[in-house]
């Protein structure tokens, strides 16, 4: 029998051309869950925009599923985890619609600033008002964006084009990049709200990108300046926004991506009088990108049913069986030291340099260095795994260096992560100290054991009384709950400093790390984020 596959969300139909050489294609509107769970037993491939929600129930439906394909870049409406648990593959069209979302960020920017969506209503209505819509020139003024990836370079160039001064945020890109492409690097948010003319969003959503543009963000921010998100929802707070714009501070925003998509009747930004320019995430649709992304995504679902492998699998790991064996109790380890790692550095990575000690130093740690690579690219770039991280660490050139050493340490097998930046250099090191047992061992000089926690704290801090105490009450005061408390301190000397592990109830957010910063004596305090059980090595063996 021929494999079936179903297709939503008003997909180009050379989607339909190209997989019907091997198999039966349905087109279908967006369905609601409950209707596809009805259907969905019969599909081998599924094909979907970010209309159509594949839940974990809709995935528990799937019978034959092999594949599903997301025609765009973000995967954020798919169980990601249900999918790869059921063995089923999902892709993606990481660059197919890059061009149109900087397009629509570069439309947005200039409608706003002439007026564009209410004079054509004007004039629409009978009016010929010329002296209402005065714009204002993009010209010399200072466009500051947020993430320089592939849609954030691109809008980079245009904006310098259009003779604009560029300053870029983005902690994950050396300033050598950003100079490039004629732009001006920021080393911190600190140095970037107070300057902007226009502020232009380009990352993913991530923890640290949550609400970035939120009441006290917005009130660093200069008076009458202008916000484009075409990124992702959620990156703004719309409340803080709309009280902004209303108060004048803000003198317009134009969004093309929002909290609640579609966009809540009730929204703050649809009860406001203040300026707005809003499109239904219109970003990706162009017709040239959602034919780039029909083709990119039904050609990979084509190659997958006939027994082939998928350029952009977002979930299935490319590594040898054979290979990964060996060294398998340690990936999840050797990931969450990449995670760890980033979070303690700052600045654009030059280079990852991974040593292994011990018995590891014995066998090809191919995957050690994929999981590392994965962890540290996770902290800043949606929908990595173990096959797109090497090549999203060779196209942001990543020097990447490994070396074994046989050298008898404590442990039976250590991995040190090495991370170099332009702002410095961090080291974390980690191993098993039994069966199953990873521990973090060393954080730059300080020598430790802990586990590998969800939420963790790092003070360091100068040696003297009541230091302890002192952070344990600001968590205290804040609600929040150690669940263990531990002061590293380093090998050698006897020393000054210290460094205080806290692993904590909850994350420690951005406002109440400020406070534990202040504390006399810390000098570097970091909140970590760690996956201990949600990193899952799956293999998936496609008939
Ligand atoms: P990308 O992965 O190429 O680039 C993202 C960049 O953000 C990276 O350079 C990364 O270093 C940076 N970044 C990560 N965390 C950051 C932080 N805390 N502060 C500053 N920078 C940070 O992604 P892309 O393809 O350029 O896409 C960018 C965004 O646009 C994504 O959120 C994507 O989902 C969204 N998108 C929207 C549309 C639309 O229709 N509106 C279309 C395509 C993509
Ligand atoms: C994407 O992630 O590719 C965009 O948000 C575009 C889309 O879903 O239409």
């Amino acid at each position: 029998m021929r494999p079936k596959v179903l297709i939503t969300d008003k997909i180009d139909k050379i989607a339909g051309d190209i997989l019907s050489g091997v198999a039966d294609v349905d087109f279908k509107d967006t369905l609601p869950e409950d209707e596809l769970i009805k259907i969905i037993g019969d599909y081998d491939g599924f094909m979907v925009r970010s209309q159509t929600k594949v839940t974990p129930k809709i995935l528990e439906a799937c019978k034959n599923m092999k594949i599903i394909g997301r025609a765009g870049v973000g995967v954020d409406n798919i169980d990601l985890e249900s999918a790869t648990n059921k063995g089923i593959i999902v892709v993606n069209s990481p660059e197919g619609n890059t061009t149109a979302a900087a397009e629509h960020t570069i439309a947005l920017m200039l409608s706003m600033t002439r007026y564009i969506p209410e004079a054509d209503a004007s004039i629409k209505a009978g009016r010929w008002d010329r002296a209402k819509f005065t714009g204002t020139e993009v010209f010399n003024k200072t466009l500051g964006t947020v993430g320089l990836g592939k849609i954030g370079s691109r809008v980079v160039k245009t904006a310098v084009a259009l003779g604009m001064k560029v300053l870029v945020y983005d902690p994950y890109i050396t300033a050598e990049k950003v100079e490039e492409l004629g732009a001006t690097h920021a080393k911190s948010l600190d140095e970037f709200w107070g300057v902007c003319d226009f502020i232009t969003i380009h990352s993913p959503k991530t923890k640290e990108t949550a609400y970035l543009i939120n009441k006290n963000t917005l009130n660093r921010m200069k008076k009458g300046v202008r916000i484009i998100n075409c990124a992702r929802g959620g990156i703004i707070d719309e409340d803080a926004l709309k009280e902004a714009i209303e108060s004048g501070h803000v003198a317009a925003a134009a969004l093309d991506v929002f909290e609640k998509e579609p966009i809540d009747p009730n929204s703050p930004l649809l009860k406001t009088n203040g300026y707005l320019v809003l499109t239904p995430h219109l970003g990706a649709s162009t017709e040239e990108a959602q034919l780039n992304v029909a083709i990119d995504v039904a050609e990979q679902i084509r190659d997958v049913l006939s027994g082939k492998s998928a350029r952009s699998a977002v979930n299935i790991p490319s590594l040898r069986a054979d290979i990964l064996e060996p060294v398998k109790e340690y990936m999840n380890l050797a990931e969450n030291l990449g995670l760890f790692v980033r979070q303690i550095s700052e600045g654009g990575i030059k280079q990852v340099k991974i040593t292994t000690r011990g018995i590891l130093a014995n066998y090809d740690t191919a995957p050690l260095r994929v999981a590392v690579l994965k962890g540290i690219l996770s902290h800043s770039h949606e929908g990595v795994n173990y096959v797109n991280a090497p090549i999203i660490a060779k196209q942001r050139e990543i020097d990447i260096v490994d070396a074994k050493s046989e050298k008898s340490t404590n442990y039976v097998g250590l991995i040190d992560v090495q991370l170099i930046t332009d702002a410095g250099t961090h080291t974390v090191c980690g191993a098993m100290i039994a069966p199953k047992t990873p521990r973090i061992v060393k954080i730059d000089d300080f020598i430790t054991s802990f586990e590998i926690a969800e939420n963790i704290l790092i003070a360091p801090h100068h040696n003297k009384p009541g230091m302890i105490a002192r952070v344990s009450t600001v968590l205290g005061n804040n609600s929040v709950n150690i669940s263990m408390m531990m002061v590293a301190k380093k090998q050698e000397k006897a020393g000054t400093e210290s460094t205080m592990i806290m692993t904590t109830d909850e994350h420690i957010g951005p406002e109440l790390l400020e406070e534990i910063k202040q504390i006399d004596g810390i000098y570097d305090a970091k909140s970590i984020y760690l996956m201990p059980e949600k990193i899952k090595l799956i293999f998936v063996t496609i008939n």
